[in-house]
């Protein structure tokens, strides 16, 4: 499976402090917010990953980032010149998907909890279809909602409904067939003139083809679009690793655990980072392996 990384927009909601600066690489305590849904992606066993940003701010990914090949895994890069909606990323990342199933996760959404492992590497296996998250939140106006039956099965799914059927907000993750660019390329703009995510979910739920794994109290599902929920996503990052002495959303980590690096190769990029307790972090992690 590939994985997409949405890294584009404006920030608006974040203006002033993303006028110069690209939402996706604000620090969400102590390392950039894109660091979050990557890990997601490589928890999953997704290594082949797209990040798609605007044409100004992509460079400054590819800065950060690099090939990949330093946590053991690959990325491209593609722009997009105009802001089209969500589901414009299997558009623009067509070629990069050649026809394999795909991942999507937005690069503001950070998702943390027990046993999401397990879960996201069984989604990852998906070859027909689509499956999307569903989580409650308090304002569900604010997100695509879905509504589920008692079996499960969707009764309804609407973007930012202003009475919403339910409190279950579709999280920013999602994993398609190979159908996904094609059913984008034949999906009409919405009133605000982008092509919707939750439309493209619609035509696989007309499809028979959408499943809806929930999410409950044992995840943590935060987005960081505003300066209330970028410091909310801080605070609780920055309160689980100091309680637990384990960091939230370390690719680095991620790709030693997974065994996509060594423990040499975790040592030599704690030591190319230098001081500071990000990068003492990993040097622990490289010597507990001895
Ligand atoms: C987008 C999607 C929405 C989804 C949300 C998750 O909304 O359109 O369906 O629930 O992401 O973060 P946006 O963040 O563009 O308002």
């Amino acid at each position: 499976m590939k994985g997409l990384i949405l890294a584009g927009g404006k920030g608006t909601r974040l203006h002033p402090v993303t006028k110069a600066v690209s939402k996706q690489l604000l620090p969400v305590y102590n390392k950039p917010m894109v660091y979050y849904p990557l890990s997601v992606l490589m928890l999953a066993g997704i290594r082949d990953l797209l990040v798609i940003s605007t044409p100004e701010d992509l460079p400054a990914y590819e800065r950060l980032l690099g090939d990949g090949r330093q946590w053991g895994v690959s990325f491209s890069y593609v722009a997009q010149p105009t802001p089209r909606g969500l589901a414009d990323a299997f558009i623009v990342g067509e070629e990069f998907i050649d026809k394999q199933p795909v991942a999507m996760i937005l690069g503001d959404n950070l998702l943390y909890g027990q046993g999401l492992q397990p879960m996201l590497q069984e989604v990852a296996t998906l070859t027909k279809g689509a499956c999307v998250f569903a989580y409650p939140v308090r304002d569900p106006e604010r997100y695509g909602v879905v509504e589920l039956d008692g079996h499960g099965n969707v009764a309804s799914l609407e973007e930012k409904p202003a009475r919403p059927r339910s409190n279950l907000a579709v999280m920013g993750l999602y994993f398609y067939d190979s159908a996904v660019s094609e059913i984008a390329r034949n999906l009409k703009p919405s009133a605000r003139g982008e092509i919707e995510i939750t439309d493209l979910n619609r035509e696989y739920l007309r499809r028979g083809q959408l499943r809806v794994q929930r999410l409950g109290r044992g995840a943590a599902w935060l987005d960081a679009g505003t300066p209330e929920s970028l410091l909310q996503a801080a605070m609780y990052v920055q309160a689980v690793e100091e309680r637990q002495g384990l960091m939230i959303g370390c690719p680095e980590e991620v790709a030693y655990r997974k065994q996509f690096i060594g423990s040499g190769e975790l040592r030599s990029l704690a030591d190319r980072m230098g001081p500071g307790s990000y990068a003492t972090y990993l040097r622990q992690l490289a010597e507990e392996a001895g």
